[in-house]
């Protein structure tokens, strides 16, 4: 989620490269740095933390009336924010400089290769063997290495790179990850997203996966992995500053619910071999202390809170390790019973939620194993574990998490097969099978968010109402949970999420004709128990709103509305099944003129107890 600007024309182009970066500021702020190619050499200017750092050290720099370079914003997942790890990176002559987006899944073995040759490498991060590939391949033609280079490398990405016998060319690649070109008047930009250069262009090229662009003053020509022209039409964008920075999303929470495919993705690049092997590259502890665990409690607070619920199945049913789960504020102010063979999981986007971290800090005096699953690099929970795993979901604006949720499951999904296989807990063709369909949800989840329109005619018809009841068994209840707590939150209904084998012990007694009941049914062993739910629900006249399997036809004939979702097995089910939640609660809170981004007293990060 790094963000990239480029400019080539005939303007000084440092104050244009700054310019777009605080429009990209909301895609991640760690650390940011320019390149410009200023009277035959690169200079690099770098600054850890926000822009304001950046802008300090630009001032009376080098370069000012350079009119080709590359700029910066990033969102570390390989390497801790630091000067040194900031973009851009250069080659060993120095000559060459690139900014990236992305990840470069194979890097290590990149890096190794490329130290074995003579290249000496600045930093800790997988996107410094672009440059070092592209010095490789270099033979007088920037766009012939950087084609060479793309074939050398695995991952997902999008690169700018310049070089400084070619002061008036900028190279872009991409694949999967964004980049759009600005066409203006004997100039012309490259950004990963269009708000970078809005303020000086709104003719924009998208560059598609796997092609490239080489672009200079006068002209923008598209390449195909061969090196043969592509057409592509210039599209003039009409939208606001606003709508920009919202990639044309009417909202942040809605642009990061529709950004849930590739946070998915991006969790698991790199981490989860065809074979089911793990590699959780900060995670710190040794393979036989973490084979030794026979207990792992989960601490978290809210939406956290609730991937740790669905953690529970994962490692109870895969890794077949006893788990025990709490809320942190609880946590603290308990006498945990807790051992050196306890595994402890803080769970929080933030890293800096206050109470996760001091029962972190407890668990750790007490002798267990810490590992935090967070979002944030550097952030306080990193530093007070053992290990880390990263989720890797982009900057989460909208104070409602939705990306953060799903990252976070994959990586207790993660942690849970990784268990397994240290402990023997499933062959390891069931662990390859695994290994499949989870790389599989991410595409899955994309064609799903295709048909979402289902969910806004369902929010229509129960906008209105004063109350809504969420019920779920097994592995479908803290999916509840979060769909109860998503619609609270932004749309300030009063909600209750129960096991709905609960239910006949006290919320029933809420129901009247009209209410609506929200119901996880999708496939898996405890279906036919929820059906029955269902049936006492109807028999007090309430309305079901039941989120199933596709395929399953006959949960029409006792439902009032159905949200389907794809089949996936039971255990992967919550990544696609708390979408169409996220989306009801989006869509009932619009409807009644909520700021879903904002809602009222709630903080994105609270770091007070
Ligand atoms: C706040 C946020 C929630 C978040 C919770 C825990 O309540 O509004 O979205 O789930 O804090 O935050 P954390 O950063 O620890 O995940």
């Amino acid at each position: 989620m790094c963000g990239i600007i480029a400019y080539v024309g005939r303007r000084p182009c440092t104050d244009l490269l700054y310019q777009g970066l605080r429009k990209l500021e909301y895609r991640g702020y760690d650390s940011a740095g320019l390149s410009v190619l200023d009277n035959g050499e690169v200079r690099i200017v770098r600054a850890v933390g926000n822009l304001d750092n950046l802008e300090r050290e630009l001032k009376g720099g080098d370069g000012n009336g350079a009119s080709t370079g590359l700029g910066h914003t990033r969102w570390a997942t390989h390497g801790r924010p630091s000067t040194e790890n900031a973009h851009p990176h250069l080659d060993c002559s120095g000559r060459i400089s690139i900014v990236l987006n992305g990840i470069i899944e194979n890097y290590a073995v990149l890096r190794d290769e490329l130290s074995g040759e003579g290249h000496g490498f600045r930093s800790e991060t997988d996107a410094e063997v672009v440059s070092h590939l592209i010095e490789k391949h270099y033979d007088g033609d920037l766009v012939e290495a950087v084609r060479r280079s793309i074939g050398d490398i695995e991952g997902h990405f999008a690169f700018c790179a310049v070089h400084a016998d070619h002061p008036q060319l900028i190279v872009g690649a991409r694949k999967e990850c964004p980049l759009m070109v600005g066409v203006g008047k004997d100039e012309n930009f490259i950004a990963s997203a269009i708000p970078a250069f809005l303020s000086e262009t709104r003719d924009v090229i998208a560059i598609e996966d796997g092609e490239l662009v080489a672009v200079t003053p006068e002209g923008v020509e598209v390449l195909d992995l061969e090196l043969r022209p592509v057409e592509r039409d210039v599209t003039r964008v009409n939208w606001d500053a606003d709508a920009a920075e919202k990639g044309g999303y009417e909202t942040f929470m809605r642009k990061e619910i529709f950004e849930q495919p590739a946070a998915l993705a991006d969790t698991l690049a790199g981490r989860l071999g065809g074979d089911g092997m793990v590699t959780l590259e900060d995670i710190n502890i040794p393979d036989e202390e973490l084979a030794a665990i026979d207990k792992v409690y989960v601490v978290a607070c809210g939406t956290s809170y609730h991937a740790g619920l669905v953690g529970r199945y994962v490692l109870e049913g895969w890794a077949r390790t006893a788990v025990e789960l709490d809320i942190a504020s609880e946590f603290r102010y308990r006498d945990p019973v807790l051992s050196p063979r306890t595994l402890v999981i803080g769970i929080s986007q933030s890293g800096e939620t206050a109470d996760t971290l001091v029962a972190m800090r407890q668990a750790k005096k007490s002798g267990a194993k810490v590992i935090a699953i967070t979002n944030i690099m550097g952030s306080q929970a990193t530093r007070d574990a053992d290990g880390v795993v990263y989720t890797r979901a982009g900057l989460e604006i909208g104070v409602a998490a939705t990306k953060t949720h799903l990252a976070q499951i994959a990586a207790i999904q993660l942690i849970a097969l990784h268990l397994a296989r240290l402990k023997g807990t499933k062959p390891p063709e069931e662990l390859a099978a695994i290994s499949a369909e989870l790389h599989g949800v991410p595409d899955l989840l994309t064609d799903y968010l295709r048909r979402e329109t289902a969910t806004r005619e369902i929010a229509k018809r129960y906008f209105e109402k004063p109350f809504f009841l969420y019920l779920g068994r097994g592995i479908g209840l803290p999916v509840c949970l979060e769909g109860a707590l998503k619609l609270k939150e932004i749309s300030y209904i009063p909600t209750e999420a129960y096991a709905a084998g609960e239910m006949k012990h006290g919320p029933i007694a809420l129901l009247e004709k009209g209410s609506p009941v929200v119901v996880v049914a999708t496939d898996g062993h405890v279906y036919d128990k929820v059906v029955s739910n269902i049936e006492e629900v109807r028999a007090r006249e309430a309305s079901v709103i039941a989120v199933a399997t596709e395929g399953n036809e006959q949960i029409q004939s006792i439902c009032d509305d159905v949200m389907y979702v794809p089949r996936t097995s039971e255990m992967l089910s919550p990544l696609l099944s708390v979408v169409p939640l996220q989306l009801l609660a989006y869509h009932i809170a619009l409807l009644k003129g909520c700021n879903v981004d904002q809602p009222r007293n709630l903080a994105k990060t609270v770091t007070v107890e």
